[in-house]
């Protein structure tokens, strides 16, 4: 059993939440068209639907707020948050973004021609977006092990080598845009991949010359994992870990909003100088000059800061346990849930929690509108209501797995949240052969769960 430490932090400033009854969520719901994305927060009481962007930052972030550069053009904030990236990175350039999904769109934007393919572990839903916007083919190479919830594997982020050398043969490399790996794997569980998977997919994409970009939005949760996991690195500082990734790679895409610790912010690193260049083009386009990138400078200093934070071995510690805890938790109580723990989330097997629905009416939907109902806690469904797809055919596709997140936001809640949370879920376990499917009222063409709406069949 992980032991939950003391948080290596006390709490100065605090922000009230209420829970409301049981009819008020209910008439709350309904009135969101049971997307847990249309209710209004303050409806809500745990808040787990994302990690993005809804951690708490520290007092060194909100003091280097104070000092930032508002500049339009050369900003100190922007050679602070330069020197960080510089620091943990290496790559030769970068461009500030607003979040990750636009250094997504600006990559996809120099790099996509329609028809080309662009694999990677798992891509996450706006990289996937992003890619088809552009008439690109977002392909999943993960390694089998992803889709075996109990398996225990360490790094279930890995990528199929096999699959991958094969696919890259059989597509022929000029049809590939570019290669990428999301670390932590967030669509497949928030689950790492090690340094020898990484160092073997690089190899096998410089083999091919395809660009490889690592989408590092967890890049310091991952980084831990291969501390704790993989032999060799028990005695290496994450930092020094982050570097030997990186290293590995010709860029990555970035949201700050996840192991920046930042509210807001992004970027797009890269060691090509042409394609630094066309970025800084798109970048002022669509973002904003190339020192600031739709970024206010205090952002800037925000992220700053919190890369480096990210990377605190205590910090690390208790955010990884924090999750362990609430897993390992739920494993007790008989509730089906994706092994071994994930760093920023917790993964409910919503499938195996309620065999009855099949996918086609969201058991995992179902799941998540019932948590709500029962304790106020609104978490995500990464099922098929996130990715099913319509073939031309008419036919659709579901993901192999039916999960709901319950993504914990970095340094926000106490043990006594979580096992709120816990009790909650232990509550609808007993209960689950009463949960009924959904079905879809409303769906937009791309990124549907946002906007979706649902009723009750
Ligand atoms: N890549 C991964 C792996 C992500 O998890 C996200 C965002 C992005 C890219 C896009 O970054 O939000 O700054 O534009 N994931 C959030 C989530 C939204 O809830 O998992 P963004």
């Amino acid at each position: 059993m992980t032991e939950y430490p003391p948080e290596p932090f006390r709490i100065k400033m605090t922000e009230p939440i209420k829970r409301i009854d049981r009819h008020e969520r209910e008439i709350a719901l309904r009135n969101a068209g049971y997307n847990l994305f249309g209710l209004k927060s303050e409806d809500v009481f745990v808040d787990l639907l994302t990690d993005s962007g809804t951690g708490a930052m520290s007092q060194a972030q909100w003091a280097a707020l104070m000092q930032a550069d508002e500049s339009y053009a050369g900003a100190s904030s922007f050679f602070r948050l330069s020197r960080a990236i510089e620091t943990i990175f290496g790559f030769n350039h970068f461009v500030p973004t607003h979040q990750g999904r636009a250094a997504e769109n600006i990559l996809s934007s120099l790099l996509i021609k329609p028809g080309l393919y662009v694999p990677s572990n798992m891509h996450f839903d706006t990289t996937e977006a992003n890619i088809r916007a552009r008439g690109g083919l977002p392909v999943n190479l993960v390694i089998e092990e992803a889709f075996q919830p109990q398996n225990q594997h360490p790094f279930k982020g890995n990528m199929d080598l096999a699959k991958l050398r094969d696919f890259v043969k059989k597509i022929d490399p000029r049809n590939i845009a570019f290669g990428m790996i999301t670390i932590t794997n967030n669509a497949g569980g928030g689950q790492p991949v090690s340094m020898e998977n990484l160092r073997a997919v690089a190899a096998i994409y410089r083999e091919f010359e395809i660009p490889f970009f690592i989408d590092a939005c967890r890049y310091a949760e991952n980084a831990y994992f291969i501390k704790l996991r993989e032999p060799g690195y028990a005695h290496k500082s994450p930092l020094e870990i982050a570097r030997e990734i990186f290293s590995l790679a010709d860029g990555a895409t970035m949201s700050g909003k996840k192991d920046a610790l930042a509210n807001i912010g992004g970027f797009l690193a890269m060691n090509d100088e042409t394609l630094y260049r066309a970025a800084c083009n798109e970048l002022i386009l669509r973002e904003g000059f190339p020192t600031y990138g739709g970024l206010a400078g205090r952002d800037l200093d925000a992220m700053a800061v919190g890369l480096m934070e990210a990377l605190d071995e205590s910090y690390l510690a208790y955010r990884l346990a924090q999750t362990a805890y609430v897993t390992e938790k739920l494993i007790e109580t008989g509730i089906p849930v994706i092994e071994p723990p994930a760093g920023h989330a917790v993964y409910v097997d919503a499938g195996l929690f309620l065999p009855h629905i099949p996918p086609h009416e969201f058991p995992a939907l179902s799941l998540a509108i019932e948590l709500y109902l029962e304790g106020g806690v609104r978490g995500v469904e990464v099922g098929s209501v996130m990715f099913s797809r319509e073939e031309a055919s008419g036919k659709s596709t579901h993901p192999r797995l039916q999960l709901l997140r319950l993504a914990i936001p970095r340094r926000v809640y106490t043990q006594a949240h979580l096992d709120h949370v816990i009790k909650s879920l232990a509550s609808i376990f007993r209960r689950r052969e009463n949960l009924r499917g959904y079905r879809i009222t409303y769906a937009p063409e791309f990124l549907r769960h946002f906007t979706a709406q649902f009723e009750p069949l």
